[in-house]
């Protein structure tokens, strides 16, 4: 569909129909209509303003905050290459430039016929299978010129996406080293007849025995967590599982969903009967829209069989189910607060903290957030028992932690191992050779040099939440940090001034080095964005976007001094640079379309 005033009309009555105009449901609706219309129209607007009886600004403040969703027409196919840097080591940027040759488009412009656009986004979640990309929301991975040479042809003959080849949107698990977790056998409703046989203190009691502690990255005691909601005071109570998986190199969570939802949503179900929750939400991030029907299908399964829906499995009182929910392109959004905000249909921005979500959640009210990992491996935890999974891993991490590895080594995939795993071991496991060093966490972790590989994962010495990239000697550490930067300044979501106003002269900066205009008053320029960053911004984004230049100045610092050719300090604001999209408009390269950066005039 393109958009017919008649389309329209009826995509937005359809979606406001199936959310009974729940203004909770914005996100989902916009969503919805997008897919339906190719995108969100100022017609579609002033309809679902009418229907729904909000202001418009609210409305457009919504569309406007997510990456995925368009107020300006992209075109029918609207393809995004992911930019991840393990993207880019495989050569995604020649791919871009390559179909926008074949296309004749130019990189983030739509077509004049408004039949395609092509531009990138950040990490799709698909490093251990790229180059990847995401055409109307969906991924294709392992893209070659070849595939690309044939999505033009399907492109120019306007051949729908449902009949393209569907190999093309094959994502493999790509499971290379199992454990407990994703070597489990439980049968669905397992672990919860474990459960209800224990009562909801005694699983309470099992969890906390445990040591289980989150997996999203900040590692907060699970049963800690549950045991606060279920004491807060409130008039419901909330289970939300956060899959918005957006930190580059990570993507356990989407092989959790596709091969082990029964386990998540067991887990979500369990979380449920502690905490006395009826109503659970899974937070999808877009990038996986095509796991969206599988996971419904699960969740109508799980009802078939009582696991979901009222008196679960025979409890009389013990009513619950879950429905998914799908982002739209925003990294913040995994930060819990902020995914609470887009669950309730905004824009997702991080709110004060505390209150904590435990006591003031989704609509104010209690709500445990945990991790995709977390839930699954609290199944095995009320099968099993807490004992059992404490004596696995260390003292201090108990349990399993699922890596997901990708970038220069011979079998990128998912490796599960006991915490207390060295880095060099999961490196002799994924097949990597001549290692200069390894990202832990993604960009917001820790960058390891080679005289480091014998650290352990855990939360006492290098916790993660889960990507584990690694780069070889060919690789240039100070570009690796600088893709990481340009990632921090688009996702930053502009609310704290220094976030948004740091990233960006931090990705300046960093730039600015690049083209050659770097001296070394630069480091003492990074140390202050960091101090600025570190102290003032409101979230864990800002906090972290420092990370990646600081470590690799540490580690890597021939890779920036080599780059400091001018003795006195530039501003990373570059005249003559910012020139050069109207240089290439114009077709002018002569002198007097230069600025001259030493005088401060133009030649
Ligand atoms: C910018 C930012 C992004 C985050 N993204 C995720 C994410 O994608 N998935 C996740 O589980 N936690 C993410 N977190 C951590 C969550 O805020 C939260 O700690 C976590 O979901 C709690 O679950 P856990 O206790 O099971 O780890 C993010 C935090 C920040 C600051
Ligand atoms: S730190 Fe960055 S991402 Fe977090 S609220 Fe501020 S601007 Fe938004």
């Amino acid at each position: 569909m393109t958009g017919s005033l008649d389309s329209v009309a009826e995509a937005v009555a359809a979606t406001v129909a199936r959310y009974r105009a729940n203004p909770h449901y914005v996100l989902q609706m916009l969503r919805e209509i997008q897919e339906a219309c190719d995108w969100i129209s100022p017609d579609a607007i002033d309809r679902l303003q009418e229907a729904l009886g909000l202001p418009r600004t609210k409305i457009e403040g919504v569309a406007g905050f997510y990456a995925f969703l368009y107020t300006r027409s992209r075109g029918r196919y609207r393809i995004l290459f992911s930019d991840n840097i393990t993207d880019r080591m495989l050569g995604n940027m020649e791919l871009l430039e390559y179909m926008c040759g074949q296309l004749w488009i130019e990189r983030g412009k739509t077509s004049e016929d408004a039949l395609v656009s092509v531009d990138t986004a950040s990490c799709t979640g698909m490093c251990d299978q790229g180059p990847a990309l995401l055409v109307n929301n969906y991924a294709i991975t392992r893209v070659t010129r070849q595939r690309v040479d044939e999505m033009c042809e399907l492109i120019r003959n306007k051949v729908a996406l449902a009949d393209w080849p569907r190999e093309y949107f094959r994502v493999e698990d790509q499971v290379r080293r199992k454990h407990i977790v994703l070597g489990n056998e439980l049968a669905p409703g397992e672990a919860l007849a474990a459960a209800l046989a224990r009562g909801p203190e005694g699983l309470l009691a099992e969890v906390k025995a445990s040591n289980l502690r989150g997996r999203g990255g900040a590692g907060f005691a699970t049963g800690l967590k549950w045991e606060a909601c279920r004491n807060a005071q409130g008039k419901a109570r909330y289970v939300v599982c956060n899959a918005d998986e957006g930190e580059p190199g990570t993507f356990k969570d989407r092989v959790l969903l596709a091969s082990h939802a029964d386990m998540v949503f067991e887990g979500m179900t369990l979380c449920a009967l502690v905490v006395g929750a009826a109503k659970g939400m899974l937070y999808l991030r877009g990038e996986y829209r095509y796991l969206l029907d599988h996971l419904n299908a699960v969740l109508e399964r799980r009802r078939q069989r009582n696991l979901l829906g009222a008196g679960i499995l025979g409890r009389s009182g013990f009513d619950f189910d879950i429905e998914i929910h799908l982002g739209a392109g925003a990294y913040v959004c995994g930060e819990e607060s902020a995914l609470i905000e887009s669950l309730e249909g905004k824009r997702g921005t991080p709110r004060n903290r505390p209150p904590f979500p435990v006591t003031h959640g989704y609509l104010d009210q209690p709500t445990v957030v945990n991790n995709v990992e977390t839930f699954a491996a609290s199944s095995l935890i009320a099968h099993r028992g807490g004992a059992w999974y404490a004596a696995i891993g260390t003292s201090a991490s108990a349990g399993t932690k699922i890596l997901s590895v990708s970038g220069d080594c011979a079998r990128p995939g998912l490796y599960e191992y006991p915490y207390g795993v060295s880095v060099s071991e999961v490196l002799d496991a994924c097949g990597a050779g001549d290692v200069q060093a390894v990202q832990v966490s993604g960009p917001s972790g820790v960058c390891l040099a080679a005289a480091e590989f014998g650290r352990r994962i855990a939360f006492e010495d290098i916790p993660t939440a889960g990507a584990f990239m690694v780069f070889d000697h060919s690789r240039d550490m100070f570009e690796v940090a600088r893709n990481f930067v340009h990632f921090f300044a688009h996702e930053s979501c502009g609310f704290c001034t220094p976030c948004r106003v740091g990233t960006s002269l931090l990705r300046n900066l960093m730039d600015k080095l690049k083209n050659g205009h770097g001296s070394p008053y630069d480091f003492a320029e990074i140390e202050k964005l960091n101090r600025i960053l570190q102290s003032m911004s409101h979230c864990g984004l800002g906090h972290s976007a420092c990370n990646p230049v600081l470590d690799t100045i540490a580690k890597f610092r021939p890779a920036y001094e080599r780059r400091l050719q001018q003795k006195e300090f530039e501003p990373a604001f570059d005249l003559d640079w910012a020139l050069e999209p109207a240089r290439q408009m114009t077709g002018r390269d002569d002198a007097g379309a230069h600025f001259n950066i030493g005088s401060g005039e133009k030649t």
